[in-house]
């Protein structure tokens, strides 16, 4: 689904992703972790070609993406749900929903918007409320909700636990399961290490720019090291 192989990427003249390869199978769920400033957020914006890349190839099913502006790679099938949710506070529930699906050139949306509202029907009750009354855990449905209404191949998460209650995550993580079983492929960033790589397929650890492990979610979980710097075990 996606292959990112020897990716660079800068601000100004300071490089923070160093050559970075990850590959991302088609139904997989696969994890990032890694501490603050290691370059995950820096890594997600990037394959959303919102962050300039210095060097390297990304390619969607084979495709070399470099190239591509950010509004195209939504409409072939990449959606992020960027870190601290970002919805669009003073526009109703609904409205933020649209504007998820603005690519879309069917213009059909209906019928995904009711599905959403099935998915969370907390999000269903406060349709027509202002986004920025929401509970942190509604935002985050609602940003998820937002990205799926592009009808996504690829979804990227960055860090949707953040902030969140402990039965907040649990859903969230639950949510995130769902959607796999739907057919939808997930690159999820996360600092709460344990849960993440207890759902992933499998995950990369970064540390500062580069990936220094990767393996099965349940290899990582059980890896002396990533138990210690993660998991503090
Ligand atoms: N807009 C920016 N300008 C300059 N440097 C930045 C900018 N954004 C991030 N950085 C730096 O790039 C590095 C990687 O940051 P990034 O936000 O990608 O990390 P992260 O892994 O997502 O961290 P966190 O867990 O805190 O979200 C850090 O050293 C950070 O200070
Ligand atoms: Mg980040």
């Amino acid at each position: 689904m996606l292959a990112i192989d020897n990716l660079a990427s800068r601000y100004g003249r300071i490089e923070v992703l160093h050559g970075i390869s990850l590959n991302v199978r088609k139904g997989e769920i696969v994890t990032l972790v890694g501490s603050n400033g290691a370059g995950k957020s820096t890594l997600l914006r990037a394959i959303s070609g919102v962050q300039p890349v210095a060097s390297g190839t990304m390619r969607l099913e084979d495709k070399l993406i470099d190239r591509w502006r950010p509004h195209h790679r939504v409409a072939k099938g990449i959606a992020q749900v960027p870190e601290g949710r970002q919805v669009f506070a003073p526009l109703s529930v609904d409205e933020n929903l649209r504007l998820g699906g603005i690519v879309r050139r069917d213009g059909n949306i209906g019928a995904d918007l009711d599905e959403i509202y099935t998915m969370f029907p907390a999000l269903a009750e406060r349709r027509r409320n202002a986004a920025g009354t929401l509970s942190g855990g509604q935002q985050q449905m609602l940003a998820i909700g937002r990205a799926l209404m592009a009808r996504p191949k690829l979804l990227l998460l960055d860090e949707p636990s953040m902030g969140l209650a402990p039965v907040l995550v649990e859903q969230i993580f639950a949510t995130i399961e769902m959607l796999k079983t739907r057919g939808l492929t997930v690159l999820l960033v996360e600092q709460n290490a344990n849960v993440a790589l207890a759902i992933a397929d499998r995950g990369y650890v970064i540390e500062t720019g580069r990936i220094v492990m990767t393996g099965t979610g349940k290899e990582l979980l059980n890896n002396e090291r990533v138990r210690s710097a993660y998991l503090g075990m």
